[in-house]
């Protein structure tokens, strides 16, 4: 009943010329997508033009990597949920590792983002993840059940419907080190205790919950096969059309 779903994310990579590029061989790979999988790319604010653009005729959404929780006014190099929301974004990633470790976001803002997300009608991918030193003192679970708790704080039952969790160990983010399928299920199904926990079993089981870190072809059939795994959040490998688009119809073989 979850629909996958396999969303990419850019980073700061491609321009709006690299991003055409990428978009057209995506395009001809993957326009139509099996109705059970949902597709998304993420590419820096100043290449969502270029995809909305390219992709209005296909089944590839198009959202944002971070959005400022205020609704306009100034604040010097920000950008909007209502300007997000204009430019035809449906999702919007909320507090990555990388913005929490380098541009200080915090589980406070996070949360501002959350419901700033949702007001304007983008389904906020809300990140979450322990380091590798977290972990080895056997700290993340405690610390992914606080992030969780935190940026879910107010946020109603109806709206956390349309929040997606993304699981991203940051040892795992670029270095090509997977946590393997049962670490990635083992914290899967955690998180889908402490979302019923906060609201009901219900809305737990049909919240989607991502892994991301280091997905590639290799390794995804494995990781989407995992029960409360519902799809990826990809980096690196999702600046080739071609081994986004596998990832694509692997997530398609197994709907
Ligand atoms: P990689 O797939 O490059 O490890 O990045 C994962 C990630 O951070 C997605 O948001």
């Amino acid at each position: 009943m979850r629909r996958l779903l396999i969303a990419g994310n850019w980073k700061m990579n491609c321009g709006p010329y690299d991003a055409a590029e990428l978009l057209e061989g995506l395009k001809t790979k993957k326009a139509e997508v099996d109705e059970h999988v949902d597709v998304l790319v993420c590419p820096p604010f100043v290449s969502i033009g270029m995809a909305v653009k390219y992709l209005y005729d296909t089944d590839i959404q198009v959202g944002a990597q971070n959005l400022h929780f205020e609704e306009n006014g100034a604040f010097t190099g920000e950008i909007s949920g209502s300007m997000l929301a204009e430019s035809g974004c449906n999702y919007v990633i909320v507090g990555h590792s990388e913005r929490r470790q380098y541009f200080g976001e915090t589980d406070e803002s996070v949360n501002k983002r959350t419901q700033i997300a949702l007001e304007h009608k983008l389904a906020p991918i809300i990140c979450v993840g322990e380091s590798l030193e977290e972990r080895q003192k056997d700290e993340h679970f405690e610390l992914v059940k606080d992030q969780i708790t935190a940026a879910l704080k107010g946020i109603s039952e109806t709206n956390a419907l349309d929040v997606v969790i993304a699981y991203e160990p940051i040892w795992a983010i670029g270095t090509g080190e997977t946590a393997t399928p049962e670490q990635a299920q083992v914290m899967h199904e955690y998180i889908r205790t402490v979302i019923s926990d906060i609201y009901s079993n219900e809305t737990a089981e049909q919240i989607n919950i991502l892994y991301g870190g280091s997905m590639k072809p290799a390794n995804a059939h494995e990781l989407l096969s995992q029960p409360d795994v519902d799809g990826g959040l990809i980096g690196g490998a999702s600046l080739d059309a071609d081994s986004f688009s596998e990832i694509i119809t692997i997530a398609e073989e197994l709907s």
